[in-house]
């Protein structure tokens, strides 16, 4: 498959590609377009031979349902009714990283859904991805657009590494800022519960209703009495191609086991790299440091992870060594997606 790449510079002047990608998308292809999540991998949401050929450009298990992302905030086509939670979540924080589940009308094949009778629905901030579901006059379906298991992408070039010649159209123009993918709160329930933790935060949603809490299942490995409730969030997921481990607590003890579990690896002849904060950037003998930004500002660490580890793969290190964070604010995010990408293999100092 031909797959063509249109950089959006400027919105107005080049809005031919937005229209042209706009287009693939009526016609049943499958455009990567920009979010300020992470990248996204979009075909119309009500066309069912078209959504099957995102699960078939991922690798993506047919039971992961996907995430529906409309321009309004009339989605009452979409879905059977909006809770009052639900409107009020919307009013406050779309467009925006917060994907809202609710039942679903038959208008949405059951391929979208995975079989489920809800459907999750976001409105994104970002102008491109707003512009295309506009000009594409449909609601389009879109996991981030990674093959499966993978970081998600937040460059365009990473959607490009991944998904050239599996798609019809990928546009970039737009790096995704907040870097990790949105929170998915699950109005279906009272009160609504967080599937997955992101941009939104638990505590900016207990602002609107104090009751709204996290699935338990979220921060430790899934097991037979304690599945997560997203589909999606059972898989390993986001894993760079090293061995990722995550040593977690206080600051300086962690950089001393960091150094001590270093030093090991390196006797053995494997080469390392260790993801850290600017603060901590000279505190490493060897390896090769990384930062994810200032440990001051979860929201720059959370934009530059997936990034990161993608860097980790280019230069093929043998074992990632992280720095934990606190699983506060946009951390929880963090640390949701770090003990993932690592298997769970966290240790704590
Ligand atoms: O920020 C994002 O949400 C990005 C961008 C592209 O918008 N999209 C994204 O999609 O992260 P994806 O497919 O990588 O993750 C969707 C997650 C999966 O864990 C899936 O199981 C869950 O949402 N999900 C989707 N619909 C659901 C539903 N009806 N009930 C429960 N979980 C659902
Ligand atoms: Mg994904």
């Amino acid at each position: 498959m031909e797959t063509k790449v249109a950089i959006v510079k400027d919105i107005s002047r080049d809005i031919e590609y937005i229209e042209e990608a706009g287009k693939v998308i009526r016609e049943g292809g499958t455009v990567a377009f920009p979010t300020e999540t992470v990248y996204g991998l979009g075909a119309d949401a009500l066309n069912e031979d078209a959504v099957k050929k995102i699960f078939i450009a991922k690798g993506r298990p047919q039971d992961n349902p996907l995430i529906v992302h409309v321009a309004s905030k009339d989605i009452s086509d979409l879905v059977k009714e909006v809770p009052k939670i639900a409107q009020e979540l919307m009013n406050k924080f779309w467009p925006g990283p917060l994907t809202i589940i609710l039942e679903k009308k038959d208008i949405i094949p059951n391929v979208t859904s995975a079989n489920l009778s809800t459907i999750g629905i976001r409105m994104p901030s970002s102008k491109i991805a707003l512009k295309l579901i506009e000009l594409s006059g449909r609601p389009i379906a879109a996991p981030s657009a990674n093959i499966s298991g993978r970081p998600s992408p937040t460059e365009v070039e990473r959607c490009v590494e991944d998904l050239n010649g599996r798609v019809d159209y990928i546009i970039g123009g737009e790096s995704s800022n907040i870097g990790v993918e949105s929170t998915i709160i699950d109005c279906t329930v009272n009160p609504p519960l967080v599937l997955r933790p992101g941009g939104i935060t638990l505590e900016m949603l207990k602002e609107i209703n104090s009751e709204i809490e996290i699935d338990k299942a979220l921060m430790s490995k899934p097991s037979d009495d304690l599945k997560p409730k997203a589909p999606g969030m059972k898989y390993r997921h986001y894993a760079p191609k090293a061995s990722l481990k995550i040593i977690s607590g206080k600051n300086e003890k962690t950089i001393e086991i960091i150094n001590q579990m270093m030093e090991n690896y390196i006797e053995k002849n494997n080469t390392v790299a260790i993801l850290t904060t600017d603060e901590n950037l000279n505190k490493f003998n060897k390896g090769e440091v990384i930062s994810l930004g200032s440990e001051n500002n979860l929201y720059e660490i959370a934009k530059n992870l997936f990034e990161s580890l993608r860097k980790c793969d280019d230069l093929g290190v043998d074992y990632i060594l992280c720095q934990g964070f606190e699983e506060y604010g946009v951390g929880l995010a963090i640390m949701n997606r770090l003990n993932k990408a690592a298997g769970y293999d966290i240790i704590y100092v």
